[in-house]
């Protein structure tokens, strides 16, 4: 099978920009939209990750399941969310890329209080954006995250999008013991001044290694969240070449991969349209490969024995609708700079699990094993900080990220998407706009945001050991 791409690389950023700025008055309703109205719950429960009749591993759930509820909103329809805590220590909700109030942003000490045990707390925003997001508390989040709290949120295009069907799969790691249970020893000094705390079972949808049921001829787009600690993974999918239409829930140019392997870091979202275009009955493996000489299969794509749904595969790629993004005016930018720092030394990208130790001393103090810009934010991002630079609403931030380490962090910005433009001095195609920017050891990222909403906003690497480790950073916009 062949594909028909036509990029137009001269372009890049601007035109979805500009056409997503067109967009925006549209999108506000005419007269109020009425309320949304959802309520979900954080407490205990009880997971059975290898099906119905496996041994049952005691987790923390939303609603009971993991993971959490797929929450569908439509694009720009006011909606409120009601969160009550079932768990014995205080959480929130942060709803991971959603451009949103501040003060729904679920930071505690920052945006709001955190909920405490028995109480609730009301969210309310109208999503912007169409598209892949995720929830996930962003209280104690090393041991309520690795504890399994995370769910997929969708926002849905205007226009329904021409696919046979829609698959989302949330992939979450665990640290079992040999009991099953999930292993105590969160937050170990190892764990986050290395590889942060990469688990030995992962699981799609609350299932290990299930056979995932497709048809010939269908065309998927499948909705891939990576919701780890800590695990990078590099999906391939054996026989099949998957198509990246957006990424971190916004569109970019239909393109494949350049090795063919989707790098998923923690908290990113890939979508990808995938053709189906093997035999009926026939079986095709879905591996990670992304730490060398550990490629496990994560699943298997099971061709059912019906007649293709189609004679002649698609022969155009899906292109998704822009969103309403601002544009940056890198002509009036404001240059800012992080510098991260610290870990081990040494590095590689070999988890830490073992086998890493004495490879010299991490800068530590207090807890903290990294930093950004000299400075060691530790926590959740409740710690009374200054902000480390603050912007005028409206101007357009020009952001280089520049990983001083050994190791690899996909840093995270709340708020915001950002534009991606170089990476270590060369462009990078297909107009990506990302909210997790996964940085390889020593490199430089640049890009570019339009800080139009206001308010103390994170930053911050998403292996959740480096964050509570150090780093984090706030920057504020006023
Ligand atoms: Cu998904 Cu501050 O994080
Ligand atoms: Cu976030
Ligand atoms: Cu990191």
């Amino acid at each position: 099978m062949s594909h028909d791409f036509h990029y137009t690389m001269s372009r890049r950023g601007f035109l979805v920009a500009a056409a997503g700025a067109a967009m925006s008055a549209s999108l506000r309703p005419a007269r109020a939209a009425a309320v949304d109205e959802r309520r979900i719950r954080a407490a205990p429960g009880q997971a059975r990750f290898g099906g119905p009749d496996g041994p049952s591993t005691a987790v923390w759930a939303y609603d009971g399941t993991i993971p959490g509820p797929v929450l569908r909103l439509r694009q720009g329809q006011p909606v409120r969310i009601t969160v009550e805590n079932g768990l014995d220590e205080d959480t929130t909700v942060h709803w991971h890329g959603i451009r949103l109030p501040n003060a729904m942003d679920g930071v505690p000490g920052l945006t709001q209080p955190p909920i405490k045990p028995g109480e609730n707390f009301v969210y309310e925003f109208a999503p912007p954006d169409a598209g892949t997001f995720w929830y996930h508390p962003h209280a104690n989040s090393l041991v309520q995250l690795g504890h399994g709290l995370a769910g997929l949120l969708t926002v849905e295009e205007a226009e329904p999008v021409a696919v046979d069907r829609d698959l989302l799969w949330l992939l979450q790691d665990w640290r079992l013991a040999a009991d099953g249970q999930i292993a105590a020893g969160f937050g170990s000094m190892m764990d986050a001044s290395m590889s942060g705390r990469v688990g030995n079972a992962v699981t799609i949808n609350g299932a290990s290694l299930a056979d995932q049921p497709v048809r010939a001829g269908e065309r998927v787009r499948l909705r891939l969240a990576n919701a780890s600690l800590a695990r990078i993974m590099a999906l391939r999918f054996e026989g099949h070449r998957p198509v990246i239409v957006a990424i971190d829930g916004q569109p970019c140019d239909p393109h494949e991969p350049e090795d063919g392997r989707l790098v998923l870091a923690p908290a990113m979202r890939i979508d990808i349209v995938l053709d189906l275009q093997g035999d009926p009955g026939s079986r095709h493996q879905v591996i990670d490969d992304y730490y060398d000489g550990l490629a496990y299969r994560l699943t298997t794509l099971a061709y059912d024995n019906a007649p293709p749904l189609r004679a002649h595969p698609f022969d155009a790629p899906l292109r998704l609708p822009a969103n309403p993004l601002p544009v940056p005016d890198l002509t009036r930018a404001v240059r800012q700079e992080i510098v991260l720092q610290g870990g081990m030394m040494g590095g590689g990208k070999l988890a830490g699990v073992g086998g890493m130790m004495g490879m010299g001393m991490p800068g530590m103090n207090g807890g903290a094993a990294w930093a950004i810009n000299g400075m060691s934010m530790t926590g959740d991002g409740m710690a009374g900080m200054p902000p480390l630079f603050t912007l005028r609403r409206g101007a357009t931030c020009h952001l280089t990220m520049r990983n001083e380490t050994a190791w690899w962090h996909p840093m995270h910005i709340h708020g915001f998407s950002l534009s991606v433009l170089s990476r270590n001095g060369s462009p990078v195609p297909n107009r990506t706009w990302q909210d997790t920017v996964l940085m390889a050891p020593k490199d430089t990222v640049e890009c570019a945001f339009v800080a139009d909403n206001p308010g103390d906003w994170m930053l911050h690497c998403h292996v959740v050991d480096h964050q509570m480790a150090g780093l984090m950073t706030v920057f504020r916009v006023t």
